[in-house]
């Protein structure tokens, strides 16, 4: 069977300064300390007060995992007759245990005592007792074969004389020693999975007893039979401490791979009990615990009995009482106190495992979530991309929750998480997965997002369409434009990732600041930037551009429309437009500037006008200058051209502020 004690014993030691800390009086009734110590606390149960007494049986439903029965499965109780078994009593005692989640050490199947008078003063041949004594153990171990952790197979077969085997014991009469190997070889058939103990009384520590105890035991390894464990009564006379013979004792069974437990244990009182006596009794049992929690074979410890109140003792043993932890008002005792400390000393128990763990898909990530783990300081994550594992942990936080990042969309992880502390890890939880998908969304952002125009000028910001898997078209609008401010975006509606928007102010824009908001709409997603914009007054801004007009050149055949231009900043850029009317015979000759290689020039003619323009190149700036010309020249032979009606219009960027300014000539 699996040992928990175990690791807790060699984790004691790691977690010594953890535990201290830890080990507050949480006053946990002595089932709850023990069970998260894999250990067993029990008590021997009596049929009377089981049947007839509730404290009784809450008392030891609230405070033990372990039950025996104090008479009720030995060989009178269960054994009428030759031929009938009456299981009453026990399977009460046995369903009792598992509707309580309680461990039940079976007590007792060959033993001198309790044995049934047909059996005891019937004449039975050497056979016929040992197919009495296998008929019984197969039926009884048999009937409850699962279920009991532990079963006294021989009872006390050593004698108080010197540690000889006592010989006045009905089945040594009858079989000799064999008995006690027969015993184990059918209880082992009857029940493979259930310990098999060698029980007896003041053989816990040293002398000829224990030693005989030892032998016996070591004997029976040694051929081969199927023994696990020694049981120690442990009735004791108060004051009793535990001594080194204990620990000495438990070593050398322990080297025979055998495991002890302490079976029947109490300490009894002379009567009157004082206070000074219950003190010294504390010690006692909290000796015991002490040294069986710390001694890695050592199982169990079972009280025989619950309270002060019902006990063999004062019938066995006549001016003695007061042996047990509980009172007769089953109030607890020092000696309750002295092992409930014990149990929950020196310990970090591991946590328990994390319950209710969810996965929700995101994009490229999955969010966890989990209910507290008792004990827990922290919990690991574990994802694996194949059911069942193996895991990697991915995280390891003090939190209830956890978004594993970085995944792969359309991939379908599994996770598990488990809790730690000092003293370990819990087991995992129960698997979940979860398959992340990427969201369609996009993001808009504008640069520059903070902008200044001035009256009668334009500026440009670019909005970036950031997509995550969205394809749909945007339209973008604006709104929170002072008076006079238009916005233009270019394209309006964004398959792409930019758009440029224009913010043109008119001369008579509300100037100030003021919050422009660019919403994005499409396939049912709505996003929003802003841009801080403030709008001047102008004046002084425009690059001290002033440009002026005149026709250089008049006749009936020439004509030459200047627009000439002078500015005291740089341009950045810089667009002119001649529009001249294309009256009849009138056509285009010729165009020039003073300016040079920077400016291209172009022409074109529709029916009724020819356009001229003349533009600074891409990434050119025109510096400072004064009175550059842009001509357009025309000629024909038909009518006087009538240059009153033709136009230019000029646009030109300087301070990052666009301007336009038109004239006629
Ligand atoms: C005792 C019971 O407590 C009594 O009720 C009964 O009358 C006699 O037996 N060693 C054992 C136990 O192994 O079975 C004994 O129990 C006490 C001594």
């Amino acid at each position: 069977m699996r040992d928990p004690r175990r690791f807790a014993v060699v984790t004691n030691v790691l977690t010594l300064v953890v535990s201290m800390a830890c080990a507050a009086a949480t006053a946990a009734p002595l089932r709850t300390s023990a069970s998260a110590r894999g250990f067993f606390i029990g008590a021997a149960i009596g049929m009377t007060p089981f049947r007839g007494e509730p404290a009784y049986v809450q008392t030891v439903q609230r405070e033990f995992n372990m039950i025996v029965a104090e008479n009720a499965m030995k060989m009178d109780a269960l054994r009428p007759s030759a031929t009938d078994f009456n299981f009453t009593d026990a399977d009460a005692l046995m369903d009792f245990a598992t509707a309580n989640n309680m461990a039940v050490r079976g007590h007792v199947l060959v033993w001198h005592n309790q044995i049934p008078n047909w059996l005891r003063n019937g004449t039975f041949t050497r056979q016929q007792i040992i197919d009495i004594m296998h008929n019984h153990i197969a039926t009884v171990v048999g009937r409850y074969r699962g279920r009991i952790a532990a079963w006294d197979v021989v009872n006390e077969a050593i004698s108080d004389n010197n540690g000889q085997m006592r010989t006045d014991s009905f089945w040594f009469q009858k079989l000799g020693a064999d008995y006690i190997p027969l015993a184990f070889q059918f209880a082992h058939e009857a029940d493979p999975d259930a310990k098999l103990y060698y029980n007896d009384y003041e053989a816990e520590g040293s002398g000829a007893k224990s030693d005989a105890v030892f032998n016996l035991v070591s004997g029976l390894v040694s051929q081969g039979v199927p023994i696990n464990g020694v049981g120690w009564q442990m009735h004791k006379v108060n004051p009793f401490r535990i001594s080194s013979a204990n620990t000495t004792n438990a070593q050398r069974i322990a080297n025979l791979g055998l495991e002890i437990s302490i079976t029947e244990m109490d300490i009894r009182i002379a009567q009157p009990t004082d206070m000074t006596e219950l003190q010294q009794q504390a010690l006692g049992f909290g000796d015991a615990m002490r040294f069986c929690l710390a001694t890695a074979n050592c199982k169990a410890l079972v009280t025989w009995g619950v309270t002060d109140r019902i006990s063999w003792v004062p019938g066995t043993f006549p001016g003695f009482g007061d042996p047990l932890l509980f009172d007769g008002s089953f109030q607890p005792k020092l000696a309750y106190t002295a092992v409930q400390t014990e149990l929950e000393a020196g310990t970090v128990q591991p946590p328990a495992v994390p319950t209710g763990l969810t996965a929700t898909p995101g994009n490229a990530q999955v969010a966890l979530s989990w209910a507290a783990a008792a004990r827990a300081t922290s919990y690991n994550v574990k994802r694996a991309t194949v059911s069942g594992g193996p895991y990697t942990t991915v995280g390891t936080p003090t939190a209830t929750s956890f978004t594993n990042t970085g995944l792969t969309n359309g991939t379908t992880y599994f996770f598990v998480v488990s809790a730690a502390n000092a003293a370990g890890q819990s087991a995992n939880s129960a698997q979940v997965s979860a398959t992340p998908q990427a969201t369609a969304n996009f993001t808009l952002a504008a640069s520059p997002g903070s902008l200044t125009v001035n009256r009668g000028a334009s500026v440009t910001s670019t909005i970036t369409i950031a997509r995550t898997a969205f394809t749909d078209a945007v339209a973008l609008t604006a709104s929170g434009l002072p008076s006079g401010v238009t916005a233009t975006f270019s394209p309006a509606s964004v398959s792409g990732t930019t758009s440029m928007l224009t913010l043109a102010a008119s001369a008579t824009a509300t100037t100030g600041a003021a919050t422009v908001t660019v919403t994005g709409s499409g396939g049912g997603l709505t996003r929003t930037t802003t841009l801080a914009l403030t709008v001047g007054t102008g004046g002084g801004g425009d690059g001290g551009v002033t440009l002026t007009s005149m026709v250089a050149a008049s006749g009936p055949w020439f004509n030459e429309e200047q627009v000439r231009l002078t500015n005291t900043a740089p341009l950045t850029a810089l667009s002119i437009t001649v529009t001249v009317q294309r009256t009849t015979g009138v056509s285009h000759s010729g165009q020039y500037n003073t300016v040079g290689g920077q400016i291209t020039q172009a022409t074109a003619s529709t029916a009724s006008t020819i356009t001229d323009t003349f533009s600074l190149a891409p990434g050119q700036t025109l510096g400072m200058g004064n009175g550059r010309i842009f001509a357009v020249q025309t000629s024909g032979t038909g009518t006087v051209h009538p240059t009153s009606g033709d136009t230019y219009t000029v646009t030109f960027t300087t301070g990052g502020q666009t301007f336009t300014r038109s004239g006629t000539f």
